[in-house]
């Protein structure tokens, strides 16, 4: 897919203030620092679209992007920080959890996993959520460029087989690098396809 446009679009706290234009929207979710915005700029091929930082907790709110005037593509806070405040992970997860529940448009989620972390209880408890909530999923594995390419496949191959533990099959899976844009066709043809095939539903 060629990007044309990508413009950001609004902020909030609160999915019923989110856009209402009837088009297929991706979210991407993850633990803070993650890699979330920094994969957003590099699929779409922008520095500073999505705000970024070395430190986590840098997203706070919901994030909508319009794509080619076609898709939303959906920034969100990470889970798992340890220094937010028990009042603010309380209201975090309120409302994340109210943007998964209540947003119509929401076509696929892409949960990313640090390719170079073990299988997390709060990643895992995570999909466990959208599994309940019947919201699909996909997962991408950032940061390859941080392992030599043995180790990475060592570490996906360990990864998918936890998953297995708990699922019957295995998600779509991408391995990504914000950097070396590894991944980057890949995700875009995914969500072409995806875009193609929910067509119907948004006419
Ligand atoms: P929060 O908004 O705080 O939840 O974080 P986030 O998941 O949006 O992470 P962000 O994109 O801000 O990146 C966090 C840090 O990881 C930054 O210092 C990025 O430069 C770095 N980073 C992100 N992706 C990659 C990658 O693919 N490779 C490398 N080497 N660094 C990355
Ligand atoms: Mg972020």
């Amino acid at each position: 897919m060629k990007i044309k446009t990508a413009e950001f679009i609004m902020s909030n706290s609160n999915v019923t203030k989110a856009p209402k234009d009837r088009i297929p929207e991706y979210a991407f979710i993850g633990r803070s620092n993650v890699g979330k915005s920094s994969l957003i700029n590099m699929l779409m091929e922008r520095k500073n679209l999505a705000k970024t930082s070395g430190k986590p907790g840098k997203t706070q709110l919901i994030n909508h992007f319009k794509v080619n005037n076609e898709w939303f593509l959906v920034d969100l806070p990470g889970y798992g920080y340890a220094k937010v405040s028990k009042k603010k992970r309380v209201i975090f997860q309120y409302f994340i959890e109210n943007y998964f529940k209540e947003r119509e448009q929401l076509v696929c989620t892409f949960v990313l996993i640090d390719s170079r972390h073990d299988p997390q209880k709060i990643d895992l408890d995570f999909l466990r959520f959208l599994g309940e909530n019947r919201i699909p999923f996909c997962i991408i594995f950032t940061k390859a460029d941080k392992l030599p390419s043995s180790k990475l496949n060592k570490q996906i191959t360990s990864y998918k087989r936890k998953l297995l533990e708990h699922w019957e099959s295995l998600p779509a899976n991408f391995i990504t690098s914000a950097t070396s844009k590894l991944g980057r066709e890949e995700v875009l043809n995914f969500i072409d396809e995806v875009n193609k095939d929910v067509a119907k539903d948004f006419s």
